[in-house]
């Protein structure tokens, strides 16, 4: 069957039941709730387990209690995946090592086995049970050192990361198996920019200004605070996300960001006006890999998945600091500094 044959194929099929892998992770439990808001089925593939992880719980919580949600707790590396993807309408990938910086050290291994290898056995599944449509979770990392200017999908990718060289093999990884003579699974490869909101991983920059400013202890900012981030929320990337399951065009990647940037000092800036207090700040050097600027050409994303951003960064940012507070309130007994959110 032809490439376009499989990419008509997707385009024609109504999302009834999907496979969300990284489900209990930041994004992939938003991805599964908006999901089942639209009468989706959805089978959740996490290696957390939520009895035994508090954050894949908070995560999940809201989900649980919906009957047509099924998490399944395994690891993509040591399961058989076919028996996880039969009848599957689409397979959203977004499992796998996020976070640029560690990714230099001893945990090298697990970030090629989470982000290639678990790939290779994900898609070698979905070709076999010919899921129409694959959405793989991919990073604005595979540009490389930009410094600012917009980055479009047709640049040449220089990731500068061993994180990044793992997220462009993915990239490329499910390309290949989607190019097979015998392969009626097409794919979208989405290049997330720093994506933020309620939820958002402990290891992140806003989630770290907004616990700083909540817990009342200093942020650590890596190099000169002036690099820049086209922070992009995450309902807004569930939103290109979904779309992305039955666009027409398949085998494309597809930048998803905001298309607007802002340093990490206009974060302490936005944090220190919601809060009303300065959050602290201690410094060292930047790492490795840590990019001036991201920017998203966003013409692509428009034009194939007619995707707009429509959360600006103050709002998200107001949004993740309720929810924060809200878990904060919920998890401690002991009284705490409790900031009036001007909107
Ligand atoms: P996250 O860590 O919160 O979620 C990832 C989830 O994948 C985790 O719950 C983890 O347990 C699960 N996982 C990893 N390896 C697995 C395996 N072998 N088997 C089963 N489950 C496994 O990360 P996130 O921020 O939600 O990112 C989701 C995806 O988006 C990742 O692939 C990441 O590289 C990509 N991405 C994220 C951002 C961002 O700004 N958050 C930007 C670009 C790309
Ligand atoms: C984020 C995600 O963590 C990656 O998984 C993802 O692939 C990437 O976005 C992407 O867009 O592709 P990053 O942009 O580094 O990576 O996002 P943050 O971790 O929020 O860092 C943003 C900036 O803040 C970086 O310059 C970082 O050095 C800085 N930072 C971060 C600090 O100064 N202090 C911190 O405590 C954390």
């Amino acid at each position: 069957m032809s490439l376009n044959h499989a990419a008509d194929n997707a385009s024609t099929r109504h999302l009834r039941r999907v496979v969300v892998t990284g489900s209990a992770g930041f994004i992939g439990s938003h991805l599964a709730r908006t999901l089942l808001e639209t009468g989706v089925t959805v089978i959740g593939i996490d290696r957390r387990d939520q009895n035994s992880d508090p954050a894949a719980a908070a995560n999940l919580a809201e989900l649980n209690s919906n009957p047509h949600f099924t998490p399944i707790t395994v690891d993509l590396m040591d399961c058989p995946v076919e028996p996880l993807l039969p009848d599957a309408d689409a397979v959203f990938h977004l499992a796998g090592m996020p976070g640029v910086r560690p990714s230099w050290g001893s945990e090298f291994d697990a970030y090629v086995s989470a982000n290639i290898q678990a790939v290779q056995r994900v898609m070698a599944a979905a070709v076999r049970l010919r899921v129409p449509r694959v959405v793989l979770a991919s990073s604005s990392s595979v540009y490389g050192l930009t410094d600012g200017s917009p980055s479009a999908e047709t640049d040449l990718p220089c990731p500068a990361s061993p994180y990044a060289v793992t997220k462009l093999a993915a990239e490329k990884l499910c390309l290949a198996h989607a190019a097979r003579s015998d392969s009626e699974t097409s794919v979208v490869a989405l290049r997330y920019f720093t994506v933020y909101g309620p939820g958002q991983r402990p290891d992140m920059f806003i989630h770290r200004v907004l616990a700083a400013a909540v817990y009342q202890a200093p942020v650590h900012v890596f190099g000169t605070g002036d690099q820049q981030r086209d922070f992009t929320y995450v309902g807004d990337v569930v939103r290109a996300t979904i779309a992305a399951a039955t666009a027409p065009d398949g085998n494309v990647v597809i930048n998803v960001g905001a298309g607007s940037s802002a340093s990490i000092a206009d974060v302490l800036t936005i944090a220190h006006q919601l809060t009303g207090r300065p959050v602290p700040v201690t410094t060292s050097s930047a790492h490795d890999g840590d990019v001036l600027g991201t920017l998203a050409d966003t013409s692509r994303v428009h034009r194939l998945l007619g995707w707009k951003p429509e959360v600006e960064l103050a709002d998200g940012i107001e949004r993740q600091l309720r929810h924060l507070q809200a878990l904060h309130d919920h998890t401690t007994a002991r009284p705490t500094p409790r900031f009036e959110v001007r909107s």
